[in-house]
């Protein structure tokens, strides 16, 4: 069962988190916008609140994902994945078109991993198998975070990664690895997307995530400026103004 913060009225706007980072993550976003949605921020198995670690897949997560809704009474919400979280977000909202209103895609992608990428997840399930999480903060800040993160921002980073036990993150880099190719579905994706990229993602191409956004029908794209991989934590002026854009356009529509 997920655990998950929730804050505010309204409309349902859901967030899921990135790894290895927790839904405190969205703390910017729980600020801005619940004074007009009801906001909520679930914890993927093993992190945050959501232990025990367990083994899960993408569907698995986007079940969870079904039942906190149910359990919360939720028949409809907007749903925002950021990397991880998009990867839950895009086959759930594929799956379950009438639960999910609008999607926001951010700093993440459709396809599966290549063969490159899934054997640099077996070396660092290995390495997380052998040494445990000792490296995992150095290994992971440069990719997460563009060089104009604040000092801030770093030491929050560091301290969610440093709050990952290594069984967890082996789960979720386990169900990184195997996760399957969107692409060929994106035509299907039929509510209005925002597909959110960083100009200085180390783990994206601002072009990748551009023909991601042409593949959805309803697919609009914005790239925030000065950015890593976290955005919404980066620059949450930048996210939240693009995101709250995207909303009041489609609301009107
Ligand atoms: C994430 O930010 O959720 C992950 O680092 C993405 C990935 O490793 O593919």
């Amino acid at each position: 069962m997920l655990t998950f913060a929730e804050r505010g009225r309204g409309p349902a706007l859901v967030f899921l988190h990135a790894y290895p980072l927790d839904s405190s993550m969205w703390r910017a976003q729980i600020e801005f916008f619940s004074n007009r949605y009801r906001v909520i921020t679930p914890d993927i198995i093993g992190f945050g609140g959501s232990q025990p670690a367990a083994q899960w897949t993408m569907a698995q997560m986007g079940d969870e994902l079904a039942a906190l809704l149910d359990r919360l009474g939720i028949e409809r919400c907007t749903l925002a994945g950021l990397s991880m979280g998009g990867y839950i977000s895009l086959p759930f909202a594929l799956s379950h078109p009438r639960r999910v209103e609008r999607l926001v895609l951010a700093h993440t992608r459709a396809r599966a991993d290549l063969e490159t990428e899934r054997t640099a997840r077996n070396a660092m399930i290995d390495e997380l198998k052998n040494a445990g999480t000792a490296t995992l903060p150095e290994k992971m800040l440069p990719r997460l975070l563009g060089p104009d993160a604040s000092e801030e921002v770093r030491g929050f980073v560091r301290a969610s990664i440093e709050r990952t036990t290594a069984e967890a993150d082996i789960h979720a880099v386990t169900a990184m690895r195997d996760r399957e190719d969107q692409t060929a579905r994106l035509p299907g994706l039929l509510c209005p997307t925002l597909v959110v990229a960083g100009s200085g993602d180390a783990i994206l191409k601002v072009e990748d995530s551009q023909t991601m956004a042409e593949a959805i029908p309803r697919g609009e794209f914005v790239v925030i400026p000065r950015t890593g991989h976290l955005s919404n934590l980066e620059d949450p002026m930048a996210f939240n103004g693009a995101l709250d854009e995207f909303l009041r356009r489609s609301d009107s529509e």
